[in-house]
Order: structure tokens, then sequence, then C-alpha cells
């Protein structure tokens, strides 16, 4: 039986791979789903991980045009591109490159994610985090970081920035207790060999968008291809090592709620009664 002192010095397996599907949401926008889809409908506290990335503006010109967000978190975490967002509570900004929006939905928005450009690249993750019981009705939040306000940590052959969580020094601006995320975006070299600690017992996966990492331990190391997610099993760190030139990937991690999940398109409650409700709620314009 492992115990959570000795889990702490164990390096994280791949329990599960997987690659992104191509869809399409919004008004039409192209993506690529990696949670959410059959394979993988969520994993907990993770409801959904969608990465955009285009040079073609028909893929992304038509936007998010209004819709409702209750009972869950929207992280979306800009590459390339422009993105503007506007809610129904006065709400406005643009997202630039290399920013982050980390938007608490709770009780009830409706919003647009437009893009700010008419052509050029767009590409970026929007993931969706689940929020306990407790908080699903709180107040609407944002905590919204420009690329300057995202400590990156250099070292030979790699480069960490912090979304959220911490690795060496710097610690990731984003603050939610509930599920204590992480969220780093790492470059790294062909070769280079590089751990990250993450907190025993959370949910953690990598998903690699540039080039090809091995993650796991030595002797059971998967190679991990550039849209495809490993699923990470419990540990205390996660040794990755560069495939390619140049790899880039998304490490996230975060506390398991264990909560029923029920959910339907953009409401996500514990209970069929609090999604009807949700329901009745956006339509009597509650939100
Ligand atoms: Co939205």
């Amino acid at each position: 039986m492992n115990t959570v002192a000795n889990l702490a010095t164990i390096p994280r397996a791949v329990i599960q791979t997987l690659r992104g599907q191509p869809a399409s949401d919004g008004a039409g926008v192209k993506l690529t789903r990696v949670i959410g889809q059959p394979k993988l409908p969520d994993l907990d506290p993770f409801l959904l991980l969608d990465e955009f990335g285009t040079d073609k503006a028909e893929d992304y010109i038509a936007g998010f045009p209004d819709h409702p967000h209750r009972g869950f978190e929207t992280v979306t975490y800009m590459l390339d591109g422009r993105m503007r967002h506007k809610d129904n509570h006065g709400n406005e900004g643009v997202l630039e490159p290399g920013a982050v929006q980390w938007m608490t939905a709770g009780r009830g928005i409706v919003h647009s994610e437009m893009p700010e450009q008419r052509e050029g690249r767009m590409r970026g993750f929007q993931l969706w985090m689940n929020l306990p019981a407790k908080d699903k009705m709180a107040a609407p939040n944002y905590q919204e970081f420009g690329s300057e306000k995202l400590p990156v940590v250099e070292k030979a052959g790699v480069s960490v920035k912090v979304i959220a969580g911490q690795f060496d020094d710097a610690v990731g601006p984003v603050r939610q207790p509930a599920t204590d995320p992480t969220y780093m975006d790492i470059r790294l070299d062909a070769g280079v060999d590089f751990s990250l600690p993450v907190p025993v017992g959370h949910s953690a996966f990598v998903y690699v968008y540039e080039g090809g990492l091995s993650v796991g331990g030595s002797r059971e190391a998967a190679t991990i291809h550039a849209q495809e997610l490993a699923v990470l099993g419990d540990g205390g760190e996660v040794r990755l090592q560069g495939r390619a030139p140049r790899s880039r990937a998304i490490l996230v991690a975060g506390r398991p709620l264990r909560e029923p999940v029920a959910r339907y398109g953009p409401f996500v409650m514990n209970t069929r009664e609090e999604l009807h409700q949700a329901f009745a709620d956006f339509q009597s314009g509650k939100f």
C-alpha cells in the first residue's frame, strides 16, 4: 500500500493516452476537443479541454457569440491572436497573446468571446474546471493576467510559464482554493530531462501541442506526440524528456471534487433539478 509519504517520491506514470478530436463549437469555430470527448468525458475536476489553432480566418472568425455558463470556471489561455470577451455584467476586455483569463461563472453569466482580428493566427486553449457544490452559485469573478504577469522559469533547454501553482520560486497568480490548480506552459529542447513537482492526489494531465515528449518514470515512459493527451497516475512529480527539437506542452493538475456531476452544455451542476433550475433562470433572464 502506498502512503502519501512514499507517493511523493514516485514519478507519475501515464495511465491513458488519447488524441484530440476535430470538433466545432460557438458559431462554427474549428477546434480540437481533448477532454469532453467520448473517450474521456471528464477528468475530475476538469470538464473540458479544447485547443484552437489555425491560420485560416474562416475557421475562427465566427467566434463564440452570446452564450451562458453556470456552475464552473472557464480558463482561456491565448498563445497567438487576440480575443475580445464581453459579458452581461458589464465586464469587457481583450485577451492578448500569452494572457490567461480565469473566469468563474458561478451562479451565471452570459458572454461572448469573439476574435479581435480578421486575419492571422489564432491559437490557444480553453479548459473548463468544475466548482464544488458550495461555490456553484457564487458571484461571477474574473482573474485576468497578461503575459507580463505570468512568471517564467528558464533553465538549460527548458522554459516554464507558471499560470497557476508553483515551480521553483515562481508562483502563478491564479487563486482557486477549491481545486488548488497547477497550470504550466512548458517548452523543452530535444533530449532534455526535466521534472516538476505536482501535488499528490491531484488529477493531472500533460497535453503536447508541438513536438513530442516522453512522459513518466525511466522504466515505463510513454512517448506523447503533438495533439495527444497523457492522463497521469498518482505521484509527486512529473518527468518529461524532449523528443523533438522543440516541444511545447501544458501540464495541468487539480484537486478532484468527487461530487456528482449533472451537466448539459454550458451548465454544470450536481443534480438534474439544479440543471432544470439553471435553464429556467437563464430563460427568465436571471443570469
Ligand atoms: Co464561454
